[in-house]
């Protein structure tokens, strides 16, 4: 994430990335040099000393977005986390404390939030034109953790890993689109590969399939490669997720749909221009993404015209963009995802264990 940050960053012409923080020295300057960062460094409190540096964006695993966040707070720089915010909800709130006490711009990075149709649809759900909405339901599949020789430092962050890594996107989305809130849910995560071949050396990613067994420890796994859940969502909404890390051919299917009174909406990550509305009594339509056809709310999501696709770096930018106004501005508008949002899913996430744990319906804590 580090490079579509840096990417994402670059494209605002207002923002110059002036240092790079690694696990390793050599690492950090590889990346600085691959990119043409100036600095680089092995040890990131070395960046939270420099007072060029006014904001700070956490690209690292999610076990040490708390402590990073922190010690960059104290240091009095504005931060942006990568989702999950923390590893505990009493983690995310401390966070959401400090940059409070503080006074800092912090941002959680539920990007999917971004993406020109997804903002569309959360203008036409708000302006009514679906009417009441009945149902939310969606999947996010991937096929990158299917064998047991594939292998990411998430598998062993648990408690959770496909929900807290992927589910956690999609039950921001739906409560971002619709403008509620899930507040009980029942759900079973599951694990199939109780067991998993961890590579005795580090190896790029995707590179397990090539490793002799000599090469790897067998070790137990017990963080969850599929999730399914139900949920009650306001006063009178329903629906239902499922989450997978072992969907093969599904390299990153984010789906959404909702349906409501009036008409109904659906819309993918894999083809993030094209919205669908469904109706009842008309033929169905498919939106293609046009400033001039989104609603007038939604349109600063869109930098370029009809017919000119949008996608996954743009909603970094999106974010990004207005992130740095704020941080420029402290009375522009906080119109990005925040540590409290960041908190809202920790909540989520935390009624979706036990829940699991319980195997019965579980409250999400407000
Ligand atoms: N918003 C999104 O679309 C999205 C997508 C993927 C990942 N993420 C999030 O981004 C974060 C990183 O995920 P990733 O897939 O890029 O992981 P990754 O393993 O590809 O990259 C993590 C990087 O952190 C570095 N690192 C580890 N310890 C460090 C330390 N002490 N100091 C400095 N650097 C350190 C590693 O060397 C590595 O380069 C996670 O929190 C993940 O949930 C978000």
């Amino acid at each position: 994430m580090g490079r579509v940050h840096t990417e994402a960053l670059r494209r605002l012409g207002n923002v110059e990335v002036i240092g790079v923080a690694g696990r390793t020295a050599e690492a950090a300057r590889k990346f600085a040099d691959n990119l043409g960062i100036e600095r680089a460094t092995g040890n990131y409190q070395d960046l939270l000393a420099d007072a060029d540096v006014r904001v700070v964006h956490i690209c690292a695993p999610n076990d040490l977005h708390y402590a990073m966040a922190n010690a960059a707070m104290q240091a009095g720089k504005h931060v942006l986390c990568e989702k999950p915010l923390a590893s505990t909800v009493a983690e995310a709130s401390s966070m959401v404390a400090l940059a409070k006490q503080k006074g800092l711009a912090n941002c959680t990075l539920y990007n999917v939030r971004a993406y020109p149709q997804v903002q569309n649809m959360r203008r036409m759900c708000e302006a009514g034109e679906f009417g009441d909405i009945y149902v939310v339901q969606g999947t996010y599949s991937q096929d990158w953790l299917l064998y047991d020789t594939d292998w990411n430092w998430r598998i062993e962050q648990g408690p959770s890993r496909t929900f807290a890594d992927i589910g956690t996107h999609w039950c921001d989305l739906a409560e971002h689109i619709t403008g509620q809130r899930i507040t009980s849910v029942c759900a079973d995560l599951h694990t199939f590969h109780k067991t998993r071949k961890k590579p005795k050396h580090s190896v790029e990613t995707f590179a397990g399939k090539t490793l002799q067994p000599n090469e790897y420890d067998e070790v137990a796994i017990t963080s969850e490669d599929f999730g399914a859940m139900m949920f009650a969502m306001g006063d009178n909404t329903r629906g239902s997720l499922t989450v997978s890390q072992v969907s093969g051919g599904r390299k990153n299917r984010l789906f959404i749909e909702i349906f409501g009174s009036k008409a109904s909406a659906a819309w993918t990550g894999e083809a993030p221009d094209d919205l669908w509305i469904g109706h009842r009594n008309a033929p169905n339509e498919i939106q293609i993404k046009d400033p001039v056809l989104m609603r007038p709310e939604a349109r600063s999501y869109t930098d370029l015209p009809g017919g000119h696709s949008e996608g996954y770096p743009d909603t970094f930018k999106q974010i990004f963009r207005r992130f740095y106004k704020r941080v420029m501005d402290a009375k522009a508008p906080v119109d990005y995802p925040t540590f409290e949002d960041g908190v809202r899913q920790m909540r989520v996430l935390d009624a979706v264990l036990e829940s699991s744990q319980k195997k019965a319906w579980a409250t999400v804590q407000d």
